[in-house]
């Protein structure tokens, strides 16, 4: 059960996996103490005389104490030479805030947070501390929840002015969290296009550590979260910290090891180019950032995670709702295709049991190529003769549900809509426009391009009847500037237009709850918590090499479930890679997320084509658990030749183990893989091999896994709980 109590200057948010203590101190500065595994309590003098280097810990401002204090919202410029959390310009031009605790408010369940996405839901208590500059009447409200049933605490921050001069915020970050001591490795998720979410691993090291966005989006390269594990800690053992941003745009999250080799964990919106006008009287909310805490490795971590966003975040209509296994046209036809095209793919997908089709990029305008059209979201009649209605009617008339590509943000310069309305792009006047796969952003902190957005959306789903939106997302900002915001205030532009995407899925989801979105950004450019709290699932990566894959999928499971990981099967010679890989490692590896098809079904040979039929049931039939269950990694792609991973039903009666080896090797022994989260008194049958062998055998001793001849084998099993 979660609840937060106050002990003398104490205040201890804890459940029964975690504790989060934070202290009032003398003078009213608010210290943070601890964070970790659950405690009965805290005498906080240890920890702040271990700070102050033995002898001293009574801090006072008077005496500069706060350069070593571990705080809760650090700010810069009145005796902390660390990096803050909060970051002004006064009116009188100084940078310095001096924040002191004023009020605490405990309060049950958890409270949204206004036009950002962020964790809800009840089985929580939220903590409301109120702390104040008594000079300028500079405000800020922490949030804290802690929750019933994930070792989580979610933060944010609103900076209230409540002076009277205008004051300039230059950063404000989510969270910060000083830790006594700094012997931990660094984790973080980097990679590139069709490369998403490597992960690396290295010690900290005095100095800044860390990984940042300031290209309008979380993006390909980077991913807002970080981990922190002991050197000591793996996969299924010892500490590990995890950090997460429910934001889309930019973001900074950041290790620094300072004096005392103490570490200071920041996470918020990245403060580089960064700054936003408080007028008096108003009030800056900061996005949402989650802690969580395990002692069971990062797996442990992993899993956290996945239940918090589950339990908390994802759509609540959609997170347990199943996931139509779909086809999608992209790699099947891109550009090139007319309604009977469709129809004949459509047909065929719907022979194998698929049941959603749906219809990329290509349908709009004149659009052959990604040289056009973006914004004029008209059918092209030349493809589509009857329009987005009759398609969408012959493909319902298969059994199959109809889905439909956009790209929302975006618009060509060769388009009607950038003649129309060339101040809708992004830009700064007088400078060429930069183009990126030849096309502009949208300028989405205008309310009128968020309405045309909206109503561009709404009518394409309404006109083509469909049960699912692909939406888009394919290229950065660049020449960052809004026709409409005034000079001091074009800093604020990537914020607000975090600000307004958020604004347009709101209305949109609201308007059709029915459709399923899918998010995508050049395949995994922008798949963040923060945009999970819309939609459900994910294109994880443009890349569908299974062997990639591997990699992509494990990086990603880090932090988000496999319920939010659109992954399909596609045609061999892959498209990114070249590579060959036997259709069945293809289909074991994309059943590690939201399960369909990237290909034209009717170029498969005669035999493949048949197994399509009983794929489509086995995804189906597997889909609670490989979505849902408790998913432990067991073997790395970013450690050697071979990665396994099990999803274990949250009852453990049923597992689905994947294990792919990437190059064939001779005369090596098979490996034994000992499984994890099963029910060590529990027998299993190995649904494929008929074989039955008890959870502590498989777990301590091992599951044999010989893969079949060739690079890129793989092995996919059920396992079913039998009666002893
Ligand atoms: C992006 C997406 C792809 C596809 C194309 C269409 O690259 O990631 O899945 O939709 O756009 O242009």
């Amino acid at each position: 059960m979660a609840e937060i109590v106050r002990e003398g200057n104490l205040f201890h948010l804890r459940n029964e996996q975690i504790s989060y203590i934070l202290c009032v101190m003398p003078e009213n500065v608010l210290a943070h103490v601890y964070f970790g595994r659950r405690l009965s309590r805290l005498n906080p003098d240890p920890v702040l005389r271990h700070a102050g280097s033995g002898d001293t810990y009574y801090f006072t401002t008077q005496e500069c104490g706060l350069d070593r204090l571990p705080q809760e919202y650090p700010s810069f410029g009145l005796g902390d030479q660390r990096e803050g959390a909060l970051r002004v310009e006064n009116a009188d031009g100084s940078s310095a805030v001096d924040l002191r605790f004023v009020s605490a408010v405990i309060e049950e369940g958890k409270p949204g947070l206004e036009g950002l996405p962020a964790t809800l839901g009840s089985g929580a208590q939220t903590l409301l501390i109120t702390l104040k500059d008594r000079q300028t009447n500079l405000q800020v409200e922490l949030l804290y929840t802690v929750f019933d049933d994930c070792a989580a605490i979610a933060r944010s921050a609103k900076i209230i002015n409540a002076g009277l001069a205008d004051v300039k915020i230059t950063g404000a970050m989510s969270l910060s969290v000083d830790l006594p001591d700094s012997r931990w490795d660094l984790i973080t998720l980097n990679g590139a296009w069709a490369r998403e979410r490597n992960v690396y691993r290295r010690p900290l090291m005095p100095g800044f550590q860390g990984t940042a966005t300031q290209c309008g989006a979380s993006s390909l390269q980077q991913s807002p979260f970080l981990a922190l594990a002991r050197p000591e800690t793996t996969e299924a053992q010892g500490e590990a910290i995890g950090a997460a941003l429910v934001y889309s745009g930019n973001f900074k999250a950041q290790a620094a090891v300072y004096q005392n080799d103490a570490a200071r964990l920041t996470l918020g919106i990245n403060d580089t180019d960064f700054a936003w006008l408080l007028p008096s009287g108003e009030a800056f909310q900061t996005p949402e950032a989650v802690l969580v805490y395990s002692r069971e490795g990062l797996g442990g971590m992993s899993r956290h995670f996945h239940r918090l966003w589950e339990n908390h975040l994802l759509p609540r209509k959609w997170v347990h709702a199943h996931r139509p296994v779909l086809l999608n046209s992209w790699e099947a036809a891109y550009f090139d295709f007319d309604e009977e095209k469709l129809v004949s793919i459509a047909q065929s997908a719907a022979n194998a049991g698929v049941e959603l089709f749906v219809m990329d990029d290509g349908w709009f305008g004149h659009r052959d190529d990604d040289t056009t059209s973006l914004g004029d979201w008209q059918v092209d009649k030349k493809k589509l003769p009857g329009g987005l209605g009759r398609l969408s009617d012959r493909v319902r008339a298969l059994g199959l549900q109809f889905g439909i590509w956009m790209e929302p943000e975006m618009v060509s310069p060769d388009s009607d809509l950038y003649r129309a309305h060339p101040d809708w792009a992004i830009h700064i006047p007088g400078r060429t426009p930069i183009t990126g796969r030849h096309q502009l952003t949208l300028d989405l902190s205008r309310k009128d391009v968020q309405d045309f957005v909206f109503r561009s959306v709404a009518d394409t789903l309404k006109a083509s009847k469909a049960a699912y939106l692909k939406w888009d997302m394919n290229r950065n900002f660049s020449n960052i500037g809004s026709a409409a915001l005034p000079p001091e205030q074009q800093k604020e532009l990537p914020h607000r237009y975090i600000l307004g995407l958020y604004a347009v899925m709101e209305k949109l989801v609201k308007a059709f709850p029915d459709v399923l979105f899918e998010g995508c950004a050049s395949g995994g450019g922008r798949f963040d918590p923060g945009m999970l709290y819309y939609v459900p699932q994910f294109w994880c990566s443009d890349n569908t090499d299974a062997l990639c894959r591997c990699r992509i999928q494990y990086g990603t499971s880090l932090f988000l479930p496999a319920s939010t990981m659109g992954s399909h099967l596609s045609a061999v010679p892959n498209h990114q890679t070249g590579r060959i890989a036997p259709i069945e490692t293809r289909f074991a590896v994309a059943l590690g997320g939201c399960f369909g098809y990237e290909l034209d079904p009717r170029k498969l040979t005669e035999e493949e084509q048949a197994a399509l039929q009983g794929q489509v049931k086995f995804a189906q039939e597997t889909e609670s658990t490989r979505l849902h269950g408790h998913q432990y990694r067991l073997l790395s792609p970013f450690a050697g030749n071979e990665t396994a991973w099990i999803t274990v039903s949250k009852d453990q009666k049923e597992a689905v183990f994947t294990y792919v080896k990437a190059q064939a090797e001779a005369n090596t022994a098979p490996a034994l893989v000992k499984l994890q989260g099963l029910n060590p008194e529990n027998r299993y049958r190995i649904m494929e091999t008929n074989e039955v062998y008890s959870g502590d055998e498989l777990m301590y001793s091992g599951l044999l896994c010989k893969a079949g001849m060739g690079d890129t084998a793989s092995l996919l099993y059920t396992l079913k709980a039998v009666e002893a």
